[in-house]
């Protein structure tokens, strides 16, 4: 049996939001254009057509929605700010944005709740994007006053910040696959990209650091557990090369060991891109990291794909249980995580900073009833535990997320949330997973 006490009185339970899954509010008060809003125009980008003009209205119904996180007891808020939102088109600061996180951050502190606050959640101004983006090494600096003024307007009230959101995801799948904002393609955009988010990785803490001393500053990693598909040499090689890509590509540099090269020699390329004294700037000794787990997968050895010579196994070709967004459920990959990164020397302290699954949820009579959710919720959450006990230094636990929003290219298909959204209506149902969260939060039931 576990409760919620078993964690400690100091674990961090919370759950977890973002920006442009959320807000809605599109060109409202001036904000500029992002590469999502960009991206979301294109024909065929995104699952039916979906875009988030409206997603879930936050800009607008935030009041309720933080009203909800209170009165499901989630102590922990974390949202992400809109660079679109702060920075305008000639670089001045946009004082109607600032005033919005001001009510978010003012409407957190009112309810008792606790902000976390994420500073580039994928939504980088599409002005910034027209001279290059993320393949732009003036990103640095771009980057660098954006933070400078994130802690200037909000640091007073903001204990607790990310400086990015999973680089690797919106790197891979932004400029390598193409398949999310700004839709770019191969290693020639993927590779700055990857060489200029993490400089401004470490860029983004030290700023962050010396602006605000006292705060607590961290980055965040999606991770999968990797295996391989058996025990041949081949797959196990190919194993170490997606686990290096997947789990470390982000992770080691900014802990001064440079890119994982040795495992993934096409990372050599990076080379090209590399300044003197860029080993010592991709480090920073950050507070914590940020642990996003949701799968795991299992890797094998293939000559279809070049260079790299290793692939994944869907989940759907293994026939095992998966989410809808065809994602594994496997428990146990969430401790696996948490036992890899805990054992890096200089890893102090990590929060799992999403964990979540969408599953076909269905609204009758006033009801969700989202078993799935719960047992997937529980069944995570035990395994946190389990690290925590071998020694693992997981001081916190967010649920992604709290309600039904933009899956970025999966558009509304799939539902992550605690709370259902009627995106017609905007209408907001407490699912039973909400509820299921709040009575552990509660103490009122524990985990078996
Ligand atoms: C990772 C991302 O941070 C978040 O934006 C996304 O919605 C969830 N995982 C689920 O895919």
């Amino acid at each position: 049996m576990i409760s919620r006490s078993d964690f400690g009185a100091d674990f961090k339970w919370g759950v977890s939001t973002a920006a442009f899954q959320i807000e809605g509010a599109h060109g409202i008060d001036d904000k500029v254009p992002s590469i999502w809003d960009e991206f979301t125009h294109r024909k065929g980008k995104i699952h039916k057509g979906h875009h988030a003009r409206m997603a879930c209205d936050f800009y607008n119904l935030y009041p309720q929605d933080l009203d909800a996180v209170r009165n499901l007891s989630i102590p922990n808020f974390r949202f992400s700010l809109s660079w679109t939102r702060i920075i305008n088109r000639d670089h001045s600061v946009n004082e109607k944005g600032i005033a919005f996180y001001n009510r978010i951050l003012d409407g957190c502190l009112a309810r008792g709740l606790e902000p976390w606050v994420t500073i580039y959640h994928w939504d980088i101004p599409h002005f910034l994007e027209e001279k290059g983006g993320w393949t732009n090494r003036d990103i640095v600096s771009w980057f660098g006053e954006y933070v400078e003024v994130c802690a200037k307007y909000f640091g007073d009230r903001v204990k607790h910040w990310m400086v990015m959101n999973e680089p690797m995801v919106f790197t891979g799948a932004g400029y390598y696959l193409g398949i999310h904002a700004p839709g770019r393609k191969g290693l020639s955009s993927f590779i700055p990209a990857m060489h200029h988010a993490t400089l401004c990785q470490a860029e983004g803490g030290r700023r962050l650091k010396f602006l605000l001393p006292q705060a607590e500053v961290g980055t965040t990693f999606s991770c999968s557990h990797v295996e391989p598909l058996n025990n041949s040499p081949a797959h196990q090689r190919a194993a170490v090369k997606i686990d290096a890509l997947l789990n470390r590509l982000y992770l080691e540099p900014s802990l001064g060991m440079g890119y994982p090269v040795k495992d993934i020699s096409l990372l050599s390329r990076v080379e090209k891109y590399m300044k003197a004294g860029d080993e010592q700037m991709m480090a920073f000794d950050f507070d914590f990291i940020g642990v996003q787990n949701y799968t795991r997968e299992i890797a094998k050895r293939s000559w279809m794909i070049p260079i790299l010579f290793a692939t994944l196994v869907g989940a759907h070709k293994r026939k095992v249980e998966t989410t809808l967004m065809n994602w594994e459920v496997y428990p146990a990959s969430i401790y696996h995580m948490l036992k890899k990164y805990g054992a890096y020397e200089k890893v102090r302290k990590i929060y799992v900073t999403e964990n979540g699954a969408a599953f076909e949820d269905s609204l009758l009579n006033g009801r969700v009833e989202d078993k799935r959710r719960v047992k997937y919720l529980h069944d995570y959450i035990a395994q946190v535990h389990r690290a925590k006990q071998e020694g693992v230094p997981v001081e916190g636990y967010f649920v992604w997320t709290l309600q039904d929003n933009f899956e970025w290219a999966e558009g509304y298909r799939p539902r992550f949330g605690l709370i259902y959204t009627d995106f017609e209506t905007q209408e907001r149902v407490v699912k039973d997973s909400g509820y299921w969260y709040r009575d552990f939060l509660e103490e009122k039931i524990v985990i078996s």
